[in-house]
Formats: structure tokens, C-alpha cells, sequence
């Protein structure tokens, strides 16, 4: 794993880094040749009118913005062979101060399941999170029933920390989430 500078970093078969506008044609080839979802939590293509150049602008300056203010960080995950955008994997509601901690989230397009590409790019922002940004813990709230999810986190050494009752408002219920954390003390340097 290489890092290029603060904000990116490579692993064996991908890049992830901030999106930038050049990524326009690539990001728009992804979001409209989507497959079926293939559970609740995928995504699915966007319509046609939000592929639009402005919108797609739009978009990252609010990404900007969260990057500048040292809150919000979303990154692109790349495939390096093809230069694919292939998914997405977030740094949320960064905190500071004497907690710094962030809300770790994570989207592969349908496509790329099933390959491991979703533990190389949490191994990837991990290593961003904790190396280049500086961040303590890292915690990732998933639902008890996303069980792709769950694996993930476990594989890549999050440790469940337990069952946050009504957490977020969903679909018009609150509903239940398991907390999986990480420190960086638990992370290899
Ligand atoms: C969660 C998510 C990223 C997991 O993706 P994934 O492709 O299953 O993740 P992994 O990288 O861990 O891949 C694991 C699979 O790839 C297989 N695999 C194939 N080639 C591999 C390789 N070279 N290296 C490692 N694993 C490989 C593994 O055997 C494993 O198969 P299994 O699931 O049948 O056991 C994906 O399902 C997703 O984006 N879901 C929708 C969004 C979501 O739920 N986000 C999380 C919200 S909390």
C-alpha cells in the first residue's frame, strides 16, 4: 500500500482518493450501467437527469467543501487496471478535539462484489484515516441485518462494541444498528 499524498493512497488492485471533475465521464458510465440492486443497502443507476455535468459539479463542491473543513471526507475507489470508479468510501461527522473519531461508511457498485475488492478499500482508508489524517477511531454503524456488511467489518478487524437501539430514522421507523469500532492502536503500522 502507497500512499501519494494525504488524501490518497493505492493498494495492490485499486486507488482511492477525492473525486475530481475530470472523473465526470467515468463517474456518469458507472451510475447508468448499474446491474439489478442485489440487496436493500445497494444502489442503483441514477436518473438520467442528475448525470448531468452540472449536477456532477455541484456534487463535489459540497465534497470539497467537507474536505476543506475537515469534516466530511468521500472518496473515490478506483480500479487501477481499468481506471473503473467502482465504489465509494466515506470518512463522516469528523470529530476532533479529545474523541477524534469518524463515522466510517462504504459503497462498492454491484458489479465488483464478490472479488475483495470491499476489504481492500477499507484496508485502504483505514490506513488514510489513521496514518495520513490522524484519526483515533473509526466506527461503522450497520444494520443487524446486512450481513455482507458485517463480515466485512469483522474480516478487516472491526470489534462489535454492541446494539445501538433506535439510532436512525429509516423508511419512517427508528431503527436498531450494531456499532463496529476500531482504533488505531488495533490497526497494523
Ligand atoms: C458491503 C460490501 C462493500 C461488501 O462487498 P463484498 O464484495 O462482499 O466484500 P469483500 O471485498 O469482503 O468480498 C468478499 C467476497 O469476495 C470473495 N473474493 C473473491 N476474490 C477475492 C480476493 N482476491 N480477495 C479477497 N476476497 C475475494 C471472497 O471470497 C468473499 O466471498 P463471500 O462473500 O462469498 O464470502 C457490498 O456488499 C456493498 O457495497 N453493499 C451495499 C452497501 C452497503 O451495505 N454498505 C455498508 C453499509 S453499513
Amino acid at each position: 500500500m502507497t500512499a501519494k499524498n494525504k488524501l490518497s493512497i493505492t493498494t495492490k488492485r485499486l486507488e482511492v482518493r477525492p473525486i475530481k471533475k475530470s472523473d465526470y465521464k467515468n463517474w456518469k458510465e458507472a451510475f447508468s450501467t448499474l446491474g439489478k440492486k442485489k440487496n436493500r443497502w445497494d444502489w442503483e443507476n441514477l436518473p438520467v437527469h442528475e448525470l448531468d455535468k452540472a449536477t456532477f459539479y455541484k456534487r463535489l463542491e459540497k465534497l470539497d467543501q467537507g474536505i476543506k473543513t475537515d469534516t466530511n471526507y468521500r472518496f473515490g475507489v478506483f480500479e487501477k487496471k481499468s481506471g473503473k470508479l467502482i465504489g465509494y468510501t466515506f470518512l463522516m461527522d469528523v470529530s476532533r478535539g479529545i474523541f477524534q473519531n469518524a463515522y466510517l461508511g462504504y459503497q462498492l457498485l454491484n458489479p465488483f462484489w464478490g472479488q475483495g475488492f470491499g476489504e481492500e478499500m477499507v484496508r485502504g482508508v483505514n490506513r488514510l484515516a489513521f496514518s495520513h489524517l490522524k484519526l483515533h477511531r473509526l466506527e461503522a454503524g450497520i444494520s443487524p441485518n446486512n450481513r455482507k456488511s458485517i463480515k466485512l467489518a469483522k474480516k478487516v478487524g472491526f470489534r462489535k462494541e454492541g446494539r445501538s437501539k433506535r439510532r436512525l430514522f429509516l423508511n419512517g421507523e427508528w431503527k436498531d444498528f450494531m456499532i463496529y469500532a476500531l482504533t488505531s492502536e488495533e490497526f497494523p503500522h
